[in-house]
């Protein structure tokens, strides 16, 4: 089986899951209980929230686990239930834990501004300043996005949130282990992350909220993760997120490097066989292993099932849903036709994937292109 889906979920690392494993097994007292069964899961607790706070430049006390990042954005926008500016800046090309969460906050007086993006995917500086408004109390802007890569200049964004007043968080679930984060250069308030993303487990989310940000929690009760987060803690996930996080900060540069490697490979021999292929996004500031490509004379649904078919997996930006192939959001915003857009796919890297898994991907993809031209599909 080769998989090139890195960007939907990533596979547990072998270290990660031995720790994992021995924590569900041995370490399984409440940190809360004073006895040395809670103690060392206390302990456990601790040093990962250290290593997390390590890795992003943070300090312990501001990091919150959550339960996935999805959770991690849904904490930042519900608050906005008690800010006195209840107007919120965007993108058109947030996941949906941002989008259909601010969808569902209008019910509560939450108003909001989805800004389009260019042909790359990027968000104009110049029209996040138009948007503000007096009653802006939050930007939240990703910092790459999960179906074409790009990478939004969030340390610029910040300085117009900064100069404004205004509180600034970014989803950086996709970032993580890619491409270095630094909350101090970013200067944000608040940064989302998911463990599975970055061969941890699932289920597993961080919150970044720099000291002096008062937030509310959505899960009342024993006041855990400083009062944020209630209920007790999920000790084996949150150890190996701690591993997980410092072993993606501290490979970030070399992971970087050889999964731009992977990514030159396919397109130069993608494109050697097949000319007609278009990539799509930002072609330099986008993270590196995460590649949009259309193929014009092949359905992307088409060719993910023929792919899988020869134990290859890989993914569109289209979603599929009772038969018919819907085209994607993300793609329509950066000015993709519908016709181009059902026929796009997403391909992305890991840290295992080597330069033969690359050959072998594109000599299938080549074969699936020969078959779709034979039966005209
Ligand atoms: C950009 C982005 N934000 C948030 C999420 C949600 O994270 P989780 O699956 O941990 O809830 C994802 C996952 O696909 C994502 O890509």
């Amino acid at each position: 089986m080769l998989y090139f889906d890195h960007s939907a979920t990533t596979p547990i690392r072998q270290e990660v899951l031995i720790l994992l494993e021995e924590a569900q097994r041995l370490h399984f007292g409440n940190p809360s209980s004073t006895y040395k069964y809670g103690q060392k899961s206390r302990v456990l607790l601790e040093k990962a929230r250290r290593q997390v706070a390590d890795s992003i430049g943070a300090k312990p006390n501001e990091i919150v686990f959550t339960g996935g990042g999805s959770e991690s954005n849904n904490i930042v926008l519900w608050n906005l239930l008690y800010s006195k500016n209840k107007h919120v800046i965007t993108s058109e090309i947030e996941h949906p834990a941002i989008l259909n969460v601010l969808h569902q906050l209008r019910d509560f007086g939450i108003t909001y501004t989805a800004l389009p993006v260019d042909q790359k995917g990027l968000v104009s500086l110049e029209a996040i300043k138009s948007a503000i408004r007096d009653d802006t109390g939050l930007i939240t802007i990703m910092m790459a996005n999960n179906e074409v890569g790009t990478i939004e200049p969030i340390e610029a964004i910040s300085k117009i949130a900064r100069e404004n007043s205004i509180s600034m968080h970014t989803d950086a679930v996709q970032a993580m282990g890619k491409i270095q984060i630094d909350v101090k250069s970013l200067d944000v308030d608040m940064l989302s992350l998911s463990a599975h993303k970055f061969y941890g487990p699932k289920g597993l989310g961080i919150l970044y909220v720099k000291k002096g940000i008062k937030l509310n929690p959505l899960i009342g009760g024993g006041g855990q993760e400083h009062g944020l987060r209630s209920g007790t803690e999920n000790i084996p996930s949150i150890a190996a997120t701690g591993l997980a996080t410092q072993l993606a900060s501290d490979q970030c540069i070399e992971n970087a490097y050889h999964l731009t490697e992977l990514e030159n490979q396919f397109k130069s021999a993608l494109t050697s066989h097949y000319s007609r292929a278009i990539f799509n996004g930002h072609p330099d500031t986008h993270l590196p292993g995460l590649v949009s490509v259309t193929i014009p004379d092949v359905p992307s649904d088409f060719m993910i099932i023929n792919l899988d078919l020869q134990g290859i997996a890989i993914s569109s930006g289209s979603a599929c849903s009772s038969g018919t192939v819907k085209p994607s959001r993300i793609l329509t915003s950066l000015g993709i036709s519908n016709e181009l857009n059902v026929r796009t796919l997403r391909i992305s890297f890991g840290k295992d994937n080597s330069a033969d898994d690359v050959s072998t991907l594109v000599d299938a993809m080549i074969g699936v292109i020969q078959k779709a031209s034979k039966y005209r599909v």
